[in-house]
């Protein structure tokens, strides 16, 4: 039998990486798009790949080239199609509104219409996300809480997320979005809150910083694994019928909680090195996601394993041993999202509504 091919966009990516290797050891053929100048500097820009690289064929494409896309989508025919690729920093958004919009937007159009003339039978998954929800109108968030973005990140991913669902209802496509809320891991960017903090502390560790400046301490994220929120990408592409997904933890902590942790389990107070910067605040901020994930558990099977200390700890050992320190860590701790307060901090960790948060489900 012939292996199923898949394609990924955004395949450099921290989401991209884990989903390339979910798939190889499930026996697929996996193709990549690639910016053609990454393939002539693979040390950097494929540094996530790199274990990986020989088992990949990787193809050179820009979201912003509907010929190039449509040209891998001949060459490939794929099987299912994964849209990871876009600018996914919030904050830059801000910055260059239109970049933002016409890479997203027009990325997931090109896709989707490339799919449609050249390989109807495609499935294929785009990365909706939490941001979408924005200024949220309830709590935790479902498939059925209304959108209202807050960034043109936001409204990109809300324009991604209808284009995909009108293929699928115009053109019959097996099309779907995975509304994904915040998922980190070691392989996450330097640009994101929760690397800039742990790579922060290690810094701090050895020598090389003194601070570390941040922005809005008191915004709360809902934040998983990475590795185990590409498993409900895949999932997604294997029901009898393309549906949309929340995928989260249903745990909230502000991004304090996540200093706090970082610095508490270096064996530092956050509040001797942490220092805030107006530049850094967004100018329309999203204040709080939590996620309700009960469809993914319930349709899908999948559920969410590490919880937040595990998480914090493990992104912050690899950070760690990439400075050269060894991070011996002596706080116990379940790596189960079911107790993660138990780690000794400074202050509490705290919920949306104040209190300690109970597992979600
Ligand atoms: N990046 C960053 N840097 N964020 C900071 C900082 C800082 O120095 N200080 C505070 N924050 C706050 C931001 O204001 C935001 O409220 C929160 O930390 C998280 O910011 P990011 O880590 O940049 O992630 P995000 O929540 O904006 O977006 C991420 O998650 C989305 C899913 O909800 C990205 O991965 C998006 O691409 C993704 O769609």
């Amino acid at each position: 039998m012939t292996a199923r091919r898949a394609l990924i966009s955004g395949i450099t990516g921290q989401d991209g990486s884990y989903l390339a290797e979910l798939l190889l050891a499930r026996g697929y053929e996996v193709h990549g798009i690639v910016r053609r100048v990454a393939l002539h500097d693979p040390e950097n820009r494929l540094s996530r790949l790199l274990p990986i690289r020989d088992c990949l064929h990787l193809h050179p494409g820009s979201l912003e080239s509907y010929a190039s896309l449509h040209q891998v989508l001949a060459k490939v025919q794929p099987h299912e199609c994964y849209h990871l690729a876009a600018q996914s920093f919030v904050s830059y958004s801000f910055d260059d509104e239109f970049s933002t919009l016409n890479t997203n937007i027009n990325g997931t159009h090109y896709l989707l219409a490339a799919i449609k003339n050249l390989v109807p039978e495609c499935r294929f998954y785009f990365s909706g996300s939490s941001e979408m929800f924005g200024k949220v109108e309830q709590v935790p968030q479902n498939e059925d809480t209304p959108f209202h973005h807050r960034s043109s990140y936001g409204i990109s991913k809300v324009a991604g997320f209808h284009l995909t669902r009108n293929y699928r209802e115009a053109y019959g496509l097996y099309a779907c979005s995975g509304i994904l809320f915040n998922h980190e891991s070691p392989r996450r960017g330097h640009e994101f809150v929760s690397r800039k903090i742990t790579s922060g502390v290690a810094r701090i560790l050895a020598g090389k910083a003194d601070r570390l400046c941040l922005g809005n301490l008191d915004a709360l994220r809902d934040w998983g694994h990475a590795r185990e929120y590409v498993e409900a990408m895949w999932l997604m592409l294997q029901q009898p019928q393309p549906e949309d997904y929340v995928v989260a933890t249903g745990e909230t902590y502000s991004v304090r909680d996540f200093a706090q942790l970082s610095f508490a389990l270096a064996g530092l107070d956050y509040r001797d090195f942490v220092v805030t910067d107006p530049e850094l605040y967004r100018p329309a901020e999203v204040n709080v996601l939590t996620g309700d994930a009960t469809k993914a558990i319930e349709k899908l099977g999948w559920t969410p394993k590490t919880g937040f200390s595990a998480l914090v700890r493990e992104m912050l050992e690899a950070d760690c041993d990439s400075v050269g320190i060894d991070l011996s860590l002596s706080v116990p701790h379940s790596g189960q999202i079911s107790h993660p307060w138990q780690l000794p901090l400074a202050g509490q960790l705290t919920g949306v509504d104040g209190v300690l948060q109970q597992p979600g489900f």
